[in-house]
């Protein structure tokens, strides 16, 4: 039922049918190919530009219906600003509101990516087509009928139109699989708890065997064995069982040291016994965001073979209240031998992460291990929902997210750790409390983590704000974003491939 895009690209030519689509830059300047694609049409772009006040900032788009002199029933201009200065965030941008302008009438579209100043290089044409991609998502395996009027299409026929089509279909091949990423994230989120508990989430991730990923599943027997009571303390009220997933993906050196990546996977969050309040409760089967941008991830790096050897660690549970569950007051034993006592069971993702970063760390030895999770809701108040949090050890690995971060639109925001901070969860019966008061509740979640990672560089993203997707983006419309995978990418081919 949801939409699938039919992505080519080809030679610079007008369409016989369906919707055009060309860019203009702040001074309604096109490229040369498009003027003389358009044809007797480019004067209608200067009238409609004028009758509507349209500039051609960036993003900002001209709609012309059934322009004369074209074989397209539609022509929309798409702004791109200074165009000299953009960016390849920018061409995902350019390709989401592209794909947002198709009327869910057509069933053909063809975007001509030239720029006034010439043609778009490969890569950023394939860009546009991974914008596409992403802005035409929707979550709608669920629905069963369309009411009238609802976008009935099954497939959209999206060409772009370019001055090197062979080139920008290798580059496409290179960033299929991450669109793939993302998507598969997105779907894991949105997937509802009833289907996606934990064992059925570490059955999904099997697929990843296909592109040559080692996937390892640690139920129950075998994470008591390790002495993970931590993590086994969140899930013990849940009827499904808790489970670990560690997938590594060895494209790098033979014995190359393995960077790492750890997500919060509770399936379902209730609170548990310090039960969460109803209203908007069921966001809260999107608590292993963490866990689904890991996995997608996984799949990007599998995908495009990035020569790297990289190491995924899930840990997934479900959060229930339950006659067996964990109450506040009672002290867990952590795989690192530190005790925690729980003064709230909500603050259940920190349990999670404590054992699972510890594991990854003792057991592989990783260059440096990045955490995602869904883990306070106090990030999102001091952040919103256009920036991570982000906390570490390590300036180096600090610069480098932060330099990912603004190439791909994925920004993150450093936030503070310290001894002050540490001290507030000091527990008076164990080695730490679970909660740290009032203030600083996303800080006092790090600071727990930071007991948990020895001396490896590590930086933890608390993406509470940022998993649901920023109203603002244009390829994310009203969709989880599966945030992190485009960032975490773009950071490993950055500065870790050898
Ligand atoms: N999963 C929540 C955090 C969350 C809130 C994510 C809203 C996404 C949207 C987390 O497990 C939690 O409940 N955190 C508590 C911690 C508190 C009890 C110390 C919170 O932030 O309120
Ligand atoms: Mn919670
Ligand atoms: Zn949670």
């Amino acid at each position: 039922m949801s939409l699938k895009l039919n992505i080519e690209f080809d030679r610079f030519k007008a369409p016989a049918k369906g919707v055009l689509i060309v860019l203009c830059d702040d001074a309604l300047k096109m490229g040369s190919a498009t003027r003389k694609l358009l044809g007797g049409a480019a004067d209608l772009v200067a009238r409609a530009a004028e009758a509507d006040g349209f500039t051609g900032k960036s993003g900002a788009t001209l709609d012309i219906i059934a322009p004369a002199g074209l074989k397209a029933s539609r022509l929309v201009v798409i702004g791109c600003g200074k165009s000299a200065d953009l960016k390849p965030k920018d061409f995902l941008k350019l390709g989401g509101v592209a794909a947002g302008k198709v009327p869910s009438s057509a069933k053909q579209v063809t975007v001509v990516a030239e720029l006034p100043a010439g043609p778009i290089p490969p890569d950023a044409v394939a860009g546009i087509a991974v914008g596409a991609t992403l802005r035409t998502y929707a979550f709608d395996r669920y629905k069963t009928k369309k009411k009238e009027g609802e976008d009935k299409r099954t497939a959209l026929d999206f060409t772009i139109a370019t001055a090197s089509p062979t080139p920008a279909k290798r580059a496409w091949a290179d960033r299929e699989g991450l669109a793939a990423g993302v998507v598969w994230a997105r779907d894991l989120i949105n997937e509802p708890a009833n289907v996606l508990y934990p064992e059925e989430f570490a059955r999904r991730t099997g697929a990843l065997r296909r592109l040559g990923v080692i996937v390892e599943v640690l139920d129950v027997r075998a994470m008591k064995r390790l002495g993970m009571f931590s993590l086994l303390g969140v899930g013990q009220g849940s009827v499904h069982d808790s489970r670990v997933v560690i997938m590594r993906w060895n494209g790098g050196k033979r014995g190359e040291t393995p960077v790492s990546f750890i997500g919060k996977g509770v399936c379902f969050d209730t609170g548990g016994i310090s039960i969460k309040p109803a209203g908007g409760m069921e966001d809260m089967k999107g608590d292993m965001a963490g866990a689904a941008t890991v996995v997608g991830l996984m799949h990007v790096l599998a995908a495009r073979k990035a020569k790297v050897n990289a190491i995924g660690a899930i840990g997934l549970v479900e959060n229930m209240p339950d006659g067996n569950a964990q109450r506040p007051g009672d002290i867990v034993k952590t795989m690192s031998g530190q005790t925690i006592e729980i003064i709230n069971t909500d603050a259940e993702g920190r349990l999670v992460l404590a054992d699972v970063l510890h594991y990854v760390n003792t057991k592989y030895k990783p260059q440096f291990m990045i955490d995602l999770a869904t883990l306070t809701g106090a990030i999102m108040v001091a952040l919103g929902q256009e920036y991570a949090g982000l906390f570490s050890n390590d300036d180096k690995l600090v610069d480098r997210l932060i330099a990912a971060g603004e190439e791909t639109g994925e920004r993150v925001w450093r936030m503070p750790l310290g001894p002050e901070y540490d001290k507030m969860i000091d527990s008076k019966f164990a080695d730490m409390k679970n909660t740290g008061g009032r203030h600083g509740g996303a800080i006092t979640a790090a600071q727990l983590l930071a007991r948990f990672v020895g001396k490896t560089p590590w930086a933890h993203l608390d993406i509470a704000g940022t998993a649901l997707g920023s109203p603002q983006s244009d390829i994310s419309k009203g969709w989880t974003s599966g945030w992190g995978v485009r960032l975490l990418d773009q950071l490993v081919r950055d500065h870790y491939e050898s």
